[in-house]
């Protein structure tokens, strides 16, 4: 078979691992191409024979060598019917897609209107993909997002000051609360959980009265500034973690700093965690192409690797909610 493989939006740590891994199995019986820069490959046909041996020296680092693009591939009809020309021309019988909700969506789209066959592998530092409990990348940028944290909060205790640390995740909480919860933070904001902040205000002042210091991590997608939008429908989202802090100093009159990681915690080398998964996600999207099961997204449930219908992550996103929520509300509930 002709087996293109794709990364699509933000990198994520991991993703080496995945594409390695994957053309080290398929390219003992299969044609294994890698298709640059996403979706946007496809259109602009930009894609490449590789080996395990060109991908070896770069798999355990963060990013992706394969390159990636927000490249929305059904943004219109237009783009849609440029997408099934270019995609026929290629002569792909499958194409795995290493993305989010966004990247997924396009796989599922394309494999539900008969244009090639897809298997999709979930990655995004977010973990907000539906129908896996985790995403390649995630680990990584929570541990990261630990670090960065622990080396703020040194300062932040020596100064006696009140410290914002601003994560990444769009409208999903899974950072902030992962990061809230492994480093005990005092108030933990996430978007599924909207509060006032003069609640928050009056929380901090009672923290501070206390121990004479507070830490405070703040999801990013808490808050939207508007702006232009991707090819996706998503703005850009981040500073809210400024406007907190400020507001925080007003309110009460504590001194107060804000840190924005951003893009830093999306880059790092992955974790043992991410490595695996990695591992783990690729093997099983082998195994599919292998049994010809395609349509499939491989996903983790409970510890096991299963496969669902990539369809099932059509427009869907997966929140912190349920067991998670409550967990969030037991700490840090207003
Ligand atoms: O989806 C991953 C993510 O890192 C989000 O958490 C963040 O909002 C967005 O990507 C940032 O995108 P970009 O890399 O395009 O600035």
């Amino acid at each position: 078979m002709k087996v293109g493989i794709l990364t699509g939006g933000g990198d994520a740590p991991g993703l080496n691992i995945a594409v390695y891994t994957l053309t080290k199995l398929l390219e003992r019986r299969h044609e294994v191409y890698a298709v640059l820069h996403g979706w946007r490959g496809i259109l602009d046909k930009e894609v490449r024979k590789v080996t395990s041996r060109e991908l070896l020296d770069f798999a355990f680092t963060g990013g992706t060598y394969i390159r990636t693009s927000r490249t929305n591939p059904f943004k219109d009809e237009a783009r849609a019917e440029q997408f099934a020309k270019s995609i026929k021309e290629l002569g792909f019988d499958v194409i795995i897609a290493i993305g989010g909700d966004d990247t997924l969506s396009a796989g599922a789209q394309a494999q539900v209107r008969g244009l090639v066959n897809v298997v999709g592998i979930p990655k995004t530092i977010d973990n907000d993909v539906y129908g896996t409990d985790y995403t390649i990348g995630f680990d990584t940028a929570v541990n990261e997002a630990i670090r960065v944290t622990e080396s703020f909060k040194t300062t932040i205790i020596s100064h006696e000051r009140v410290g914002v640390v601003e994560v990444m995740g769009r409208e999903a909480g899974w950072i902030a609360l992962f990061t809230g919860l492994a480093t005990m933070a005092d108030v933990v904001l996430i978007p599924e959980k909207p509060v006032s902040w003069d609640a928050v205000a009056r929380r901090v002042r009672e923290i501070y009265n206390d121990k004479r210091w507070a830490l405070i991590i703040v999801s990013e997608g808490i808050k939207e500034y508007g702006g232009p939008k991707d090819e996706f429908g998503h703005t850009r989202l981040g500073g809210v973690g400024n406007e907190l802090a400020s507001y925080i100093e007003k309110a009460t009159g504590l001194e107060t700093r804000a840190v924005i990681p951003g893009h830093i915690i999306r880059g790092a080398p992955p974790t043992a965690f991410d490595r695996v998964l990695a591992v783990r996600f690729a093997t099983e999207a082998y195994n599919a192409i292998e049994e010809g099961d395609f349509g499939k997204m491989v996903a983790y449930r409970g510890g096991e690797i299963v496969r669902i219908p990539i369809s099932e992550v059509l427009g869907r996103n997966r929140l912190v909610s349920g067991y998670w929520l409550k967990l969030y509300e037991t700490y840090w509930g207003l």
